[in-house]
């Protein structure tokens, strides 16, 4: 059965085309390459054995979804393509309203026409906004607080009124909170350009010696102590949630929002000291001001998703610390040569 991956050149789409092999499924993908490469594609076929079908085309080309539509029996789709950097949205909003929203909305239009109404959407925790209570339950008050996050919820918005009008889509709304670690191979990990915006990859830039220091952004939060606390799932763990979320979308008909997080929080600091007990390797570090809009705690109720999914994480902190680290070590540069 094939499943089209919008998206999967990136970090999650790359380790989710391996789970989705390793599960028996056709990968096929569309990537413009905007913020990926086709080396992270060739690494995926030599961990599985299995060929992955690549476009470079743009989502928002709605010709060449059509082509791709014609050219293979789609069944699904895991919609990954997008924008994701908050503080580029703060700068280029309607960069990331083009992209996000147009990208979806071309995806949806030509689903139609093909008559495929499965689908598994990318969304993010930055839909709850500003929440009042941990942990984040799917039901709880939606809101966002940057461009990027307004994306989210205005797709998860769009693709209800879509099931509402529509009764035979299959609608998995993923709410990822903090994906980081790499899968075990060493060979695919997330690539960022330029200095890194979140922390897994300033920590393992650190060990690497490419970057002098950690800046934890604010030490004054009410958390264990003092700083930021999280909710990191291995990314591994991640794509997995993605294969089950497929398996709900083939079997079952409705317009779910899940969360997919660990249920546990771990502050910046314990994610570095934790990261320096895996690598063996320093990472030095300064306190600096908070990052403006930065909340003192996120983390999941994951209860829905081991539910309606049959999906737990299973990975923990130092699983995802060595993993980052082997990636890191072993491809200083990311995917360049
Ligand atoms: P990524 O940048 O590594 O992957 C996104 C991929 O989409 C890239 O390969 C990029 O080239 C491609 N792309 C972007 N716009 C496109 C377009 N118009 N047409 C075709 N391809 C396009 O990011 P990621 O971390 O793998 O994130 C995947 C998805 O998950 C994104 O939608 C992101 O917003 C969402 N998400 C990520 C995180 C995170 O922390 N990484 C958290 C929550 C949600
Ligand atoms: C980021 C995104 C958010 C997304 C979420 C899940 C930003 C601003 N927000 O949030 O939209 O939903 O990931 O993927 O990018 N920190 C430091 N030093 C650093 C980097 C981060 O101390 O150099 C701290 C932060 O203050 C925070 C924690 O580390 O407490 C995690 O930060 P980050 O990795 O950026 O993730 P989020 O802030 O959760």
């Amino acid at each position: 059965m094939s499943v089209l991956v919008t998206g999967g050149a990136g970090y999650i789409g790359s380790h989710t085309c391996i789970e989705m092999q390793n599960a028996g499924y056709d990968v096929i993908v569309i990537d413009n390459l905007d913020n990926s490469s086709k080396e992270s594609l060739k690494r995926v076929e030599a961990i599985t054995g299995k060929a992955v079908k690549f476009y470079e085309n743009d989502v928002r080309d709605k010709d060449a979804l059509r082509k791709i539509f014609t050219e293979n029996k789609i069944e699904a789709v895991i919609h990954f393509a997008g924008l994701k950097a908050v503080g580029e949205s703060v700068r280029e909003p309607m960069m990331y309203y083009n992209n996000n929203l147009i990208s979806t909305i071309a995806l949806i239009e030509v689903m139609t026409e093909f008559g495929v109404k499965k689908l598994v959407f990318s969304s993010s925790a930055t839909v709850y906004g500003v929440a009042t209570e941990m942990p984040l339950k799917e039901g709880m008050p939606t809101g966002a607080i940057n461009p990027y996050g307004r994306t989210k919820l205005f797709i998860e918005e769009m693709l209800r009124d879509l099931y509402v009008a529509d009764s035979e889509w299959s609608i998995a709304l993923l709410r990822y909170f903090n994906p980081i670690g790499a899968h075990k191979s060493g060979t695919i990990g997330e690539d960022p350009k330029g200095i890194p915006n979140n922390l897994m990859p300033y920590i393992s830039q650190v060990a690497v010696g490419k970057l002098e220091k950690l800046h934890v952004f604010g030490n004054d939060y009410k958390t264990v102590d003092g700083t930021g606390v999280r909710d990191y799932i291995h990314v591994v763990d991640l794509a997995i949630g993605h294969v089950k979320a497929i398996e709900w979308a083939l079997g079952n008909k409705g317009c779910e929002a899940i969360n997919l997080g660990t249920g546990n929080g771990t502050s910046v600091l314990q994610l570095r000291d934790a990261f320096v007990k895996a690598s063996d390797v320093q990472v030095p570090y300064i306190i600096d001001p908070r990052r403006p809009g930065d909340p003192d705690e996120v983390y999941a109720n994951a209860d829905k998703a081991a539910q309606l999914l049959g999906w737990r994480a299973t990975r923990g902190i130092e699983e995802m610390c060595e993993d980052s680290w082997r990636w890191q070590k072993n491809n200083p540069n990311g995917y360049e040569k």
